[in-house]
């Protein structure tokens, strides 16, 4: 949630329009990036799969839906591609950093602002979704509910049940190494809008008791009625 570093601006760079050549280089060299992504990232999940996205999405609803003390006001988290290119493109820099962009105007979302994120990383061989996802359920043992305190980070739980999150976008990439980590792993998901520590992460009471009246309850969350139109 707090966050350190650049970013971005290649990134950035490559929606811009430039003249007919150097938008070909441009084009060999997306194209020299895709085959190195591909062999890298031969066995890892790409953020546009749907078995990834399902994965990623359920595991998240399973933990909110499922907090302790009850949680009466937890939204139901979807999917959001430009959360999940924010992760990709924060991802590929293999460092352990939170990204130094997502309180900047229009940098990590093109509609919300103040994103949240949090991040795993490990050796490739010990990934899995779930098994990242789950680590920053666990911190919630350093977390006391009664007097909203950490006894150390619990940044990454209260991030995942942050109340009125209800976008996640998430990206995996391997590096040849992180820190002291050779053949990592880094896993970030972004999350909109973005959870902080200044206050507890959900109001506790009986499931859904405190969802909006335009909400349904999913999965002993607040989601929201798709409007017919
Ligand atoms: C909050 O409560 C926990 C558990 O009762 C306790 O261990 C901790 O010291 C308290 N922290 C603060 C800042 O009061």
């Amino acid at each position: 949630m707090e966050a350190p570093r650049p970013f971005a601006r290649e990134w950035c760079a490559q929606s811009l329009p430039l003249t007919r050549g150097s938008l070909l280089k441009l084009r060999v060299w997306e194209l020299w990036l895709l085959l190195l992504d591909f062999g890298l990232n031969a066995e890892l999940p790409h953020e546009e799969d749907v078995h990834f996205i399902n994965e990623y999405v359920n595991v998240h609803n399973e933990l909110r839906g499922n907090v302790l003390p009850r949680g009466s006001n937890l939204r139901f988290m979807t999917w959001d591609v430009a959360l999940s290119r924010t992760a990709r493109a924060w991802g590929k820099k293999c460092v352990f950093e939170h990204n130094n962009h997502l309180e900047e105007l229009n940098m990590a979302h093109p509609k919300f602002n103040g994103i949240g994120e949090n991040i795993w990383v490990g050796p490739e061989n010990e990934f899995t979704a779930s098994i990242a996802i789950r680590s920053w359920y666990e911190e919630r043992k350093k977390y006391h509910f009664e007097n909203d305190s950490c006894s150390s980070d619990c940044s990454n739980y209260k991030q995942l049940v942050w109340d009125t999150s209800y976008k996640v976008g998430c990206a995996v990439t391997s590096c040849t190494r992180v820190g002291r980590i050779k053949y990592a792993v880094i896993f970030i998901c972004n999350y909109a809008p973005g959870g902080s520590l200044s206050r507890r992460p959900y109001k506790p009471g009986i499931t859904c008791a405190r969802c909006s009246k335009y909400d349904r309850c999913t999965d002993f969350l607040c989601s929201k009625i798709k409007k017919i139109t």
